[in-house]
């Protein structure tokens, strides 16, 4: 699910930019023109049958985007199947008294549920949402004078589990709650003219006892102290008010946009403040308040102001016909990325900034764990063998869910790595609190910055894949794969007897990039070859040693984007079941480039020839091992073992995007699928 707010300007465009992150249905609520008035509309499916209903309904409603404040949702079903009702915003009656979007889980909605039926609240969606407006309303009503940002602490008080929240309410026309816990919210600021920033102390009550007096902070700023007129001093709580200033120092008009992540904002500002847990910022006209939940935490209520780096055109399809498409084809740029001020082929060193001042203990550590999902699961596995070979360290890698369903031992020499596109993978950032909570020294490898993975763990890289906005994975797996490649590099730097492979290793990345231009340049016989075999319903990949990982992941993107039931196997348990399936129908790809392992991997393909099975290989460019008459063959350039799994998965990564595009799937939304899975 994922949230967009402020003052909204083409509101409808920046939620599209959201659906990758889900998308069986979205909705939005604006204030209306008149006093209590409330624009709402929801649509199953994605933002585009929502634009079509308003404009249906009220094709006017654009005109209050520009000057009114508003919340907008598109969600991916958790709690209650998708549809109108179920979908976001949910309000706490049917006068829109309270509009709330959120992100994330309410693990104690049905406790809350249950009270609040029986106060008379009648509840009409199975979402665990509802319940946040239906609160909001019943805490406003036992207190009506309470401000918008006291009333918000109440509510998020009350609330257990992972949330990112936007609320607003015809009490507080204009004005928008944002509040954060474990799900990332991110605001971004735009004023006319360029803007200086000015901080002034807000004085605040503090507490569901003060009868506040409603104060009208942003009229002048400055004296906004002298407007609140508490009547119980120990009550308050001081929180900094950002006034958004002209050179002149007068105020200037400023609009905010609230969001789950940038990809939403950057097309009308590039200034942004990440907010942090239990922050609570509070929009009223033209100005903005960060609280803190609980006061005198200890936690500043400052939030930098950051420039975004992401430029819309990366965050748009450019030439190609889908982002993942877009997205295959950046990797020679996104390895570069990766790497740039990190590895120096010349001088053969590798410098990880993030992950120098913990080197020593990670050295020193009882093992390495690596937990991910999906994809940033299997570049975990396709770097094992290296970490171990180069580290000599005990490593293990581990499936998220699994890892906390068996709620793993974990101590405290113990070194965690947590690997994760998005920084906001739900099972992943669960095991991260576990091993945070045992002491475990915990290193992110993310790409988005700013993330919940990147904010927790001690110490970590960032893969600087830029933004990946197909579902299917593909830059942000060769990025991981570099960056873990290179922290084994430097994990080893003391090891003489390593010299050699590590130089090997640093020669062979910064090759890396220009061996991505070549294999990418199969894309149109990959295409032709994908025409044999788009009808079948199943088929299988085999690879061996590093390749397995390479053959899960391939399996893994053409299973989830062209629905092809395809099955990764490691070749050597080929001949203890699999084997039964192969005939001369089966499409089969074998990944069969040079290794230590090659040997063996032709047992494998000589068992498939000796069942009549017609395979697919994948290997070196001009292997004679391999007759051009008798195998239909995909040759791909060769390079150092460790990193011949980057290479191989390109063809593979090629070959999902074409069975999809030939079967008519949806190939950067997936049925089903979100890129960002931030529930249990
Ligand atoms: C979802 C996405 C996958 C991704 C996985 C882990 O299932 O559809 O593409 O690999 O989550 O995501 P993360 O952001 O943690 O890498």
């Amino acid at each position: 699910m994922s949230i967009h707010a402020g003052q909204l300007c083409e509101p409808l465009n920046s939620l599209s930019r959201l659906e990758y992150r889900g998308y069986d249905s979205a909705g939005l609520a604006v204030d209306g023109d008149k006093k209590n008035e409330v624009y709402a509309f929801k649509e199953v499916g994605k933002v585009v049958k929502l634009k079509e209903l308003i404009a249906a309904e009220k094709p006017d409603l654009t005109k209050v985007f520009d000057s009114h404040a508003g919340i907008a949702h598109t969600r991916w079903a958790t709690h209650g199947r998708p549809s109108r009702l179920n979908c976001h915003p949910h309000r706490s009656d049917p006068n829109w008294e309270f509009s709330v979007v959120h992100n994330g889980i309410i693990t104690n909605y049905k406790e809350l549920k249950a009270l609040l039926e029986g106060k008379g609240y009648k509840f009409e969606t199975e979402t665990d949402t509802e319940a946040i407006a239906k609160l909001a309303k019943y805490i406003y009503e036992q207190h009506p004078d309470i401000e918008f940002p006291i009333l918000a602490k109440a509510i998020i008080s009350e609330l257990q589990g992972a949330f990112g929240v936007l609320l607003k309410s015809v009490h507080y026309p204009h004005e928008i709650i944002a509040a954060r816990k474990g799900s990332p919210l991110v605001i971004g600021v735009k004023t006319a003219r360029k803007m200086k920033v000015d901080f002034v102390d807000v004085e605040y009550s503090d507490g569901l006892a003060l009868p506040a007096e409603r104060a009208s902070q942003n009229v002048a700023l400055k004296k906004a102290n002298n407007l609140l007129a508490p009547a119980d001093k120990s009550l308050l709580h001081r929180s900094q008010s950002r006034a958004f200033l002209s050179d002149d120092g007068v105020p200037m008009p400023t609009e905010f946009f609230l969001s789950s992540d940038p990809s939403a904002i950057v097309e009308h500002t590039k200034k942004v403040m990440y907010l942090e847990d239990d922050d609570i910022a509070h929009i009223h006209e033209g100005s903005l308040n960060i609280h803190r939940l609980k006061k005198d935490d200890g936690t500043s209520n400052v939030r930098a102001i950051q420039t975004l780096e992401i430029e819309l055109q990366e965050i748009m399809k450019g030439k190609f016909d889908h982002f993942m498409q877009k997205e295959i084809f950046e990797q020679p740029e996104s390895v570069v990325n990766a790497m740039r001020g990190r590895l120096d082929p010349e001088n053969k060193q590798v410098t990880l900034g993030g992950l120098r001042q913990y080197m020593t203990t990670i050295r020193r550590c009882r093992r390495i764990i690596f937990i991910a999902c999906g994809t940033s699961f299997h570049s975990c596995m396709a770097v094992r063998g290296i970490f171990e070979e180069l580290t000599e360290i005990p490593i293990a890698v581990e499936l998220a869910s699994d890892f906390l369903d068996r709620a793993a031992p974990i101590f405290r020499d113990d070194v965690c790595v947590f690997v994760s596109q998005s920084g906001e993978t739900a099972d992943s950032l669960m095991a991260l609190r576990y091993c945070l909570e045992r002491g475990a020294l915990t290193v992110g490898i993310v790409n988005t910055v700013g993330s919940s993975i990147s904010l927790l763990t001690h110490c970590g890289v960032h893969i600087n894949a830029g933004p990946e906005i197909g579902v299917a994975s593909t830059k942000a797996y060769t990025s991981q794969f570099v960056c873990m490649v290179m922290f084994a590099l430097s994990l080893s730097e003391d090891r003489s007897s390593k010299k050699e492979r590590r130089e090997e290793i640093i020669k062979g990345l910064g090759q890396i990039s220009e061996l991505f231009k070549q294999c990418l340049k199969l894309d149109q016989s990959i295409k032709t070859l994908c025409e044999k075999f788009k009808d079948q319903k199943s088929m299988l990949l085999l690879g061996r040693g590093m390749q397995h990982a390479t053959a899960l992941e391939g399996a893994l993107k053409i299973k989830e984007i062209s629905y092809l039931h395809c099955e990764a196997v490691m070749s050597g348990e080929l001949k203890h079941g699999v084997l039964a399936l192969v005939d001369e129908d089966l499409p089969i790809v074998m990944i069969l480039t040079r290794d230590g392992l090659f040997a063996k991997s032709l047992n494998a393909y000589q068992q498939v020839i000796a069942r009549k099975g017609r395979p697919i290989i994948i290997c070196n460019t001009d292997d004679s091992e391999f007759p051009a008459d008798k195998t239909e063959k995909i040759e791909v350039p060769q390079t150092v073992d460790c990193l011949q799994g980057l290479i191989n998965v390109i063809p593979l990564q090629l070959m999902a995007y074409w069975l999809a595009v030939m079967g008519g799937q949806d190939v950067d939304n997936p049925r089903n699928l979100a890129k960002s899975v931030t529930v249990e």
